[in-house]
């Protein structure tokens, strides 16, 4: 059975299980079970790790065509119930006009969420597959493995939240056993890390996920957020690649008329590194209050791998390049729908999460 026929398959047992749902109700509960990280499409999608390179773009459309039909039938389903359920309340409304009807309180993935799934899907169409780690990590994965050693002045970039183990403030951290902290994440760089020691060149992963940092919560900060690396390691990677890829994915995210572009920055893990701006999604470039009137908005860091990192997983830096790139999802939902303060995303307001 070839992975086409299994997305076929995980899209005909999607399909029935929409048409056997009898009611809204009944759509709401097989949602995780449709679009979930358990589901059949969604299983199939962290599979994409064992699919031939070459093959990767192909089978990565493959699914996504098959998730979009399985989100079409459901939104269809959806909106014949609703309506159906709309009668009846007009009919009862019609006949007894004293007695307020209760509107079914039916909820939907956050936004952040939501935004994630996106991502995902986008990458996974370019021929990506999706990685996760750990929240708590140890110095070593978060820091030093990222050419970031103890003494490194770019380690003040990151304002790390430590976590306290009673007695057991070190643990060894396997890598020669030695005394390391934990802390919880600042980045998911450390996730490029996990990856690149476990599994062998060629890489295209991406890995969203949940960081942390001793940030004060404002409209554009929060102690909590969320972001999206991406990690390409093959033969003959250039810088080029990294920019196209960049573009190409902006494109597919934001529309056509959203471009992308490089301003040269440091980070210790990348040499060369940069910073990569996309055009203002809210004035398309002319010009406006969110974009401090330069038409540009900065989304992220990237860059080329450093050798060190990458002999730090034990591959040959003669042999293999790569790049990295990693930018906040928050930042990014917060953009594509013009919300001018983050905080709101967190204080669950349901009159404010249900307008997404
Ligand atoms: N980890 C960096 C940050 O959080 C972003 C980045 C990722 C930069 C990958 C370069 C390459 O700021």
């Amino acid at each position: 059975m070839t992975v086409y026929d299994e997305i076929d398959d995980a899209r005909a047992a999607s399909l029935a299980a929409i048409a056997a749902a009898a009611d809204l109700d009944g759509l709401t509960a097989i949602e995780s079970q449709l679009f979930g990280k358990k589901s059949a499409l969604g299983g199939l999608k962290r599979l994409m790790g064992q699919v031939e390179a070459d093959e990767r773009a192909s089978v990565g459309q493959a699914l996504n065509a098959a998730q979009q039909a399985v989100r079409a039938a459901h939104d269809d389903a959806r909106a014949s119930f609703a309506a159906a359920a709309r009668r009846v309340q007009l009919e009862t409304e019609r006949l007894d006009l004293t007695e307020a009807p209760s509107a079914p309180a039916l909820g939907h993935l956050h936004l952040v969420t939501q935004a994630t799934e996106r991502l995902e899907d986008v990458f996974v169409g370019m021929g990506f597959t999706v990685s996760e780690g750990p929240q708590a990590e140890t110095d070593w994965y978060n820091f030093e493995a990222l050419n970031l050693p103890a003494a490194h002045p770019a380690r003040s970039m990151f304002d790390t939240l430590y976590l306290d183990l009673g007695d057991r403030t070190e643990i060894g951290d396997g890598e020669g056993g030695e005394a390391t902290n934990v802390l919880l994440r600042t980045h998911t760089s450390p996730v490029q890390i996990r990856v690149m020691e476990n599994q062998e060149p060629p890489i295209y992963t991406v890995c969203p996920g949940r960081v942390f940092r001793r940030d004060t919560a404002d409209a554009s900060h929060m102690p909590v957020f969320h972001q999206i690396e991406g990690l390409v390691v093959d033969r003959g990677i250039s810088f080029r690649d990294l920019a196209g890829t960049l573009n190409d994915f902006t494109a597919a995210y934001f529309g056509s008329s959203i471009t992308s572009r490089l301003r040269p920055s440091y980070f210790p893990f990348t040499e060369p590194s940069a910073e990569f701006d996309i055009t203002c999604v809210i004035c398309e470039g002319d010009g406006c209050q969110t974009c401090q009137r330069t038409g540009w908005i900065e989304l992220g860091g990237c860059g080329m791998v450093h050798p060190n990192v990458l002999g730090n997983c034990g591959i040959d830096s003669e042999e293999w390049t790569g790049f990295a790139f990693g930018f906040g999802i928050d930042r990014l939902a917060l953009m594509r729908h013009g919300i001018d303060d983050l905080r709101d995303m967190y204080t669950n307001d349901v009159r404010f999460l249900s307008q997404f």
